[in-house]
């Protein structure tokens, strides 16, 4: 069906939260990472940051402290904000469910991998169900970011993350990073577009994660994969590496940001997280201009 091109304009532009998502279709190559560094990051810098876990692997929960959060997670408020799936719908408060710290957690679950079968047969746009119930909830006005983990698919729930997002930030591997997968992921971009509902989110960074500096045929991979991203277009930087860092396995096994650390070992890792949320927070002063 026509629905016409929109003009674009974005409502949720006008919320207080600016929405990243960490987003590559791949698994492995350091979403849940980046996104629980970045979102440390951004508070530290003084911002209010919520945590929306949206992977029913559900890591990011559990790095930001919570377990078990069956049935009382962002699953079951998106089933709620469904007027037609009534029959589902358990009492239940947002309040309730976000787990308050440094930076704030929207817990996922199990639960989330049912997402796409659930709601199959409802007549309201599925792919605005993320956005309808996050902008009726009122947690938009909240936060100064959000930052979303997704789950390595390009599927119906990664669609309503990119209806509801502004911004991403896609982390890679360059070993494994092929032409095609970014093709296919621009292709989901455009497809955001044509619906003629949202824009599609800027992309503000492809970074380059868990390169091993020392192989050659790494750097000369990842200079090749950098030249096809600027040929694809869609104007996104690309970032100064990721390299592999025994720090970072360590400070994730204890459920612990990098900026929780004082030692020099963590001095680079800090420096590269406070860059990208340098990154994120000029493009979000942009916006709000
Ligand atoms: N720069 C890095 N250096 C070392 N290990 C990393 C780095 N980034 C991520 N990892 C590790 O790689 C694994 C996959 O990262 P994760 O963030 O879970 O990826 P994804 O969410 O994309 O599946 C994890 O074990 C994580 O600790
Ligand atoms: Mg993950």
């Amino acid at each position: 069906m026509f629905f016409g091109k929109k003009d674009h304009k974005d409502e949720s532009s006008s919320t207080r939260a600016k929405v990243v998502a960490v987003i590559n279709q791949k698994g492995g190559v350091g979403k849940t990472t980046m996104a629980f560094n970045l979102a440390h990051a951004l508070a530290k810098g003084g911002n209010k940051v919520l945590c929306m876990d949206l992977d029913p692997q559900s890591n990011l929960t559990l790095l930001c402290g919570l377990n078990g959060c069956e049935g009382k997670n962002i699953f079951q408020l998106m089933i709620n904000s469904i007027r037609e799936l009534k029959p589902l719908h358990i009492p239940l408060l947002v309040s309730e469910v976000i787990k308050k710290g440094k930076v704030d957690i929207l817990p996922a679950g199990q639960d989330l991998s049912g997402f796409e079968l659930t709601v199959a047969g409802i007549s309201s746009p599925r792919q605005l169900i993320l956005s309808n119930f996050a902008k009726k909830s009122g947690m938009l006005e909240q936060y100064d970011y959000v930052i979303i983990d997704c789950p390595p698919t390009l599927g119906l729930l990664v669609v309503n993350i990119l209806c509801l997002a502004q911004g991403v930030v896609v982390p890679f591997r360059p070993d494994d990073f092929s032409g095609k997968g970014v093709k296919q992921f621009f292709q989901v971009l455009e497809d955001v577009d044509d619906m003629g509902i949202v824009k599609a989110p800027t992309i503000l960074a492809h970074i380059p994660n868990l390169v091993d500096g020392r192989r050659k045929q790494e750097l000369s991979d990842l200079a090749t994969i950098s030249e096809e991203l600027r040929t694809l277009g869609r104007g996104a930087k690309i970032v100064e590496p990721f390299y592999n860092r025994a720090g970072l396995v360590k400070s994730l096994s204890q459920k612990k940001s990098v900026f929780d650390y004082n030692s020099s070992e963590f001095v680079s890792l800090q420096q590269q997280f406070s860059n990208l949320s340098d990154i994120v927070e000029e493009w979000a002063d942009g916006q709000s201009n």
